[in-house]
C-alpha cells in the first residue's frame, strides 16, 4: 500500500511489555503530531514475557482509549514491511538518553535503506528517562513500588500476574 499523503500516519512500535508512563508520554505527543498513530506490538515467540501479546494489545487499547487517533495492532517480521503493507510513512521513537541514540539510529538508517521509510526520534519527558520495561518489571517480581511508572490498570495487572506466578513457583 502506498501512503496516502493527505493522511499522516506514523508508527510507535515496540514490545510493550509491559506499557509504562514513558511510552504513554510519546504515543500521546506522537497523538497531536500525527493524523493517525498505530502502536504496533511485535510479536517475539523467543522472547519471554510477562504478558502475552493479546494481553498487551488489550492494556494498550485501554490506556490509549483518550486519543482517538490512536489504534493498536500486533505484527510479526520486518517493521518496514508492517509499515509498507500498512502505508506508514514514518517510526516514530522515543529516545531516553544518549545511549538509546546508538542503537536506535542503526535501526533508523537500516530502515531508511531497506524500504525508505524514515525514523523520526523524540526525547522523553526528562521525568521518564530511566524508565524501562524491563526495570519495571524487575522491581515488581521484587516487591518494590513501581505505581508511578505506569498506569493504574497495568499495575494492577501487573500484581496479579506476579503473584500468580509466585503461586505456581
Ligand atoms: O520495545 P523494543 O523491544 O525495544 O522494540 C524493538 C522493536 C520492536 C521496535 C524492533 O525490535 C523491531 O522493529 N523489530 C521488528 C523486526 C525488524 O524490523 N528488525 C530490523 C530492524 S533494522
Amino acid at each position: 500500500m502506498t501512503a496516502d499523503p493527505t493522511i499522516r500516519k506514523a508508527v510507535c512500535p515496540g514490545s510493550f511489555d509491559p506499557v509504562t508512563n514513558g511510552h504513554l508520554d510519546i504515543i500521546g505527543r506522537a497523538a497531536q503530531l500525527y493524523d493517525e498513530v498505530v502502536v504496533a506490538v511485535l510479536i517475539n515467540k523467543t522472547k519471554s514475557s510477562l504478558f502475552t501479546v493479546q494481553e498487551r494489545l488489550d492494556l494498550l487499547t485501554e490506556v490509549t482509549s483518550k486519543y482517538p487517533n490512536v489504534r493498536v495492532d500486533a505484527f510479526h517480521g520486518l517493521l518496514v514491511d508492517y509499515c509498507r503493507a500498512n502505508g506508514i510513512a514514518v517510526i516514530l521513537k522515543g529516545i531516553r538518553a544518549v545511549s538509546d541514540f546508538d542503537y536506535e539510529l542503526k535501526m533508523a538508517q537500516m530502515n531508511r535503506g531497506l524500504a525508505g521509510i524514515d525514523t523520526l526520534f523524540m526525547p522523553t519527558n526528562p521525568e521518564y528517562s530511566f524508565l524501562a520495561s524491563s526495570l519495571v518489571k524487575e522491581i515488581a517480581t521484587y516487591g518494590g513500588d513501581m505505581s508511578s511508572m505506569v498506569p493504574d490498570v497495568v499495575h494492577a495487572r501487573m500484581l496479579e500476574r506476579i503473584e500468580e506466578k509466585n503461586r505456581r513457583d
